[in-house]
């Protein structure tokens, strides 16, 4: 069953933005996650092993929904969806990206960083968007800048968001979720630290979304 991307959304305040080097990694860590409440998994292509960590946490841990993130082409969703992901992320938006999306039933988060991005991206029937990179064009006050124009789009900020800020997007009317890399350090993964990666994703998942 594929989820809508605003169901991506929807499911907890955090969607975890996962760099896994070794495949060996990549079961714990989402078990680790789903044990904290978070379940919806952005594994980046970014790495050679993401495909092959994807495949494994869609076929080993029913309860995680994973997702690729890093989506820059038409070839990188159609191998997510082979891999078995259920949504993607890309960090910026083509017509090419969103039909090819579309034509998989794959959900998609598409970047957008402009209110040219936005209108492309919405001529397409996206509106539930990622803002990326979050703080580093604009934040908050961009985020607020949008609500007039663009009421009806929906946002995840995504980088530069962490622990110490997310409540501050999260509070705002047009925020649905956060992303954001901080539930899994490098350290911890490479490290197996598991329980610290389950205690950082309970906090996150804790996390209030006012309006809700
Ligand atoms: C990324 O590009 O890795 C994501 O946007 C996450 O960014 P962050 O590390 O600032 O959370």
């Amino acid at each position: 069953l594929m989820p809508s991307a605003l169901e991506v959304m929807g499911d907890a305040p955090v969607i975890p933005v996962i760099v896994l080097e070794d495949v060996a990694h990549a079961v714990p860590l989402a078990r680790a996650l789903v044990a904290g409440g978070i379940r919806m998994l952005e594994v980046t292509l970014r790495t050679p092993a993401a495909l092959a960590c994807i495949e494994k946490i869609a076929k080993e841990v029913p309860d995680a929904v994973v997702g690729a993130g890093t989506v820059r082409s038409a070839a990188d969703a159609q191998a997510a969806t082979m891999a078995g992901a259920r949504f993607a992320v890309s960090p910026g938006y083509t017509h090419a990206i969103g039909k090819a999306c579309h034509d998989l039933g794959l959900a998609l988060l598409p970047g957008v960083a402009t209110g040219s991005e936005i209108l492309a991206a919405q001529e397409d029937g996206y509106t539930a968007l990622k803002f990326f990179p979050a703080v580093q064009a604009g934040g908050l006050a961009m985020l607020k800048a949008w609500q007039g124009p663009f009421g009806d789009v929906r946002f995840c900020p995504t980088g530069g968001v962490s622990a110490a800020n997310a409540a501050e997007f999260l509070a705002l009317a047009n925020v649905a979720c956060v992303g954001g890399s901080w539930l899994t350090p490098a350290d911890a993964v490479k490290n197996g630290q598991w329980d610290r990666i389950t205690a950082l994703a309970a906090e996150a998942a804790k996390l209030p979304r006012p309006r809700r």
